[in-house]
C-alpha cells in the first residue's frame, strides 16, 4: 500500500509539471484529488491493509495528501503569474511604438549658436542670479536713483527691496568683483521688464551680455569682436551700423544695427560701449591700469530677424507649429 502511494505520488508530479494550462491542471486535479479519484481510492483500501501495517499507512496517506495539495496549488498559481504577464505572443513583424522625439526650443537654439561663436572668440560662459539686488542691477552699474529704468513701471520689485533683474549687465558686477584682468565673458539669460505684451514686447525675454576687460582693450577691438560676431551668425556679407548712444555703465556707446538685404533696412540687435571707469572703480579694477568694452544684446529681436517670426509671442505660447518649424 505504501508503495503504491509513492508511485501515486511520483506520476502525479510528473504530469503536473508538464501542465501547461489551467483546464489540463483542472482535470489532473478531478483525476487524482477528486472525490471518486485515484488517491481517494487509493486510501479507501486502508481498511484492507494488516493491522499491523495500518498505523504506516494512515501516515503516509496523510503525507502524500498533504504533497499533492501543495503541488496543485503550486503549479496553479505559477500558471496563474505567467499568463497575466506574457504567455500572449511576441509579435515581432509589428511596427514598433514611435515616440517623436522633442527638439531644442528655438531661443534655446540661439543662444547656444551666439555663445559658441563667442567662445571661439575666446569668451567664457558664465551664468548669474535673475533675482538681484538694486546694488547690482542698478548701483555697481552707475545707475543714478533718479534713472527711469529704477522707476516701478520699468522693474519688477518684490517687497523686500530685491527685483527681477531688467538687463544681463549686473553679470558684469558679479564677475569683476570675484576675478581680476584680463576677463573675457558672455553672460546669457533672463530679464524682466514690466511691459504691457505684444508683437514686440514680453515682459520676459533673453539677453545675452559681452564684457572684455584687459590692459589695452579699445573701441576699435569692440567693433571687431561684434563684426566677426555678425559675419558667422548672419552670413559673410552682414554689415554693422554704430549709433552713438547713452547707457550709464559705457562711455562712449552706441548702439548697433544689422543691415538686411531682404528688407533693405538697418534693425538694431544690441547696445554697447566702452566700460564706465566708475563701474571700473566699484569693483576696484583701477581704471588708469584697465579698459573694457561690454555689450548686450536681444536674442528675441535676433531670433526673430534671423527667422523672420512676425510676433514675439510666438515664442512663449508652446504652439507646436511653430515649434517643429526649428
Ligand atoms: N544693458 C543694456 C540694455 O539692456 C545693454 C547694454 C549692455 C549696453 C552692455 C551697453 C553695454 O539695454
Amino acid at each position: 500500500m505504501i508503495e503504491a502511494l509513492r508511485n501515486l505520488e511520483k506520476e502525479a508530479r510528473d504530469e503536473v509539471t508538464l501542465a501547461t494550462d489551467a483546464k489540463v491542471l483542472q482535470d489532473l486535479k478531478v483525476k487524482y484529488l477528486g472525490r471518486k479519484g485515484l488517491f481517494s481510492s487509493l486510501s479507501s483500501r486502508i481498511s484492507e491493509a494488516p493491522p499491523d501495517q495500518r498505523r504506516d499507512a494512515g501516515q503516509e496517506i496523510n503525507r502524500v495528501k498533504l504533497v499533492l495539495e501543495e503541488l496543485f496549488q503550486n503549479k496553479e498559481r505559477s500558471l496563474r503569474s505567467v499568463s497575466s504577464v506574457s504567455v500572449k505572443k511576441l509579435d515581432t513583424t509589428m511596427p514598433g511604438t514611435f515616440f517623436q522625439p522633442g527638439t531644442i526650443h528655438p531661443l534655446t537654439q540661439v543662444v547656444m549658436d551666439i555663445s559658441r561663436i563667442f567662445q571661439k572668440l575666446g569668451f567664457r560662459v558664465v551664468e548669474g542670479p535673475e533675482v538681484e539686488t538694486e546694488h547690482y542691477n542698478f548701483e555697481a552699474l552707475n545707475i543714478p536713483l533718479n534713472h527711469p529704468a529704477r522707476d516701478g513701471f520699468d522693474t519688477f520689485y518684490f517687497e523686500n527691496g530685491k527685483l527681477l533683474r531688467s538687463q544681463t549687465s549686473p553679470v558684469q558686477i558679479r564677475v569683476m568683483e570675484k576675478e581680476r584682468p584680463p576677463l573675457k565673458i558672455i553672460a546669457p539669460g533672463k530679464v524682466f521688464r514690466p511691459d504691457a505684451t505684444d508683437a514686440t514686447h514680453s515682459f520676459m525675454f533673453h539677453q545675452i551680455e559681452g564684457l572684455m576687460v584687459d590692459t589695452d582693450t579699445t573701441f576699435a577691438e569692440l567693433k571687431g569682436v561684434l563684426h566677426a560676431f555678425a559675419k558667422e551668425f548672419f552670413g559673410r556679407k552682414a554689415k554693422l551700423r554704430f549709433r552713438p548712444h547713452y547707457f550709464p555703465f559705457t562711455e562712449p556707446s552706441a548702439e548697433v544695427d544689422v543691415y538686411f538685404e531682404k528688407r533693405d533696412a538697418w534693425l538694431e540687435i544690441l547696445g554697447a560701449g566702452m566700460v564706465h571707469p566708475n563701474v571700473l572703480r566699484a569693483v576696484k579694477i583701477d581704471p588708469e591700469k584697465y579698459t573694457g568694452f561690454a555689450f548686450g544684446m536681444g536674442v528675441e529681436r535676433i531670433a526673430m530677424l534671423k527667422y523672420g517670426v512676425e510676433d514675439i509671442r510666438h515664442f512663449f505660447e508652446n504652439d507646436l507649429r511653430f515649434l517643429r518649424q526649428f
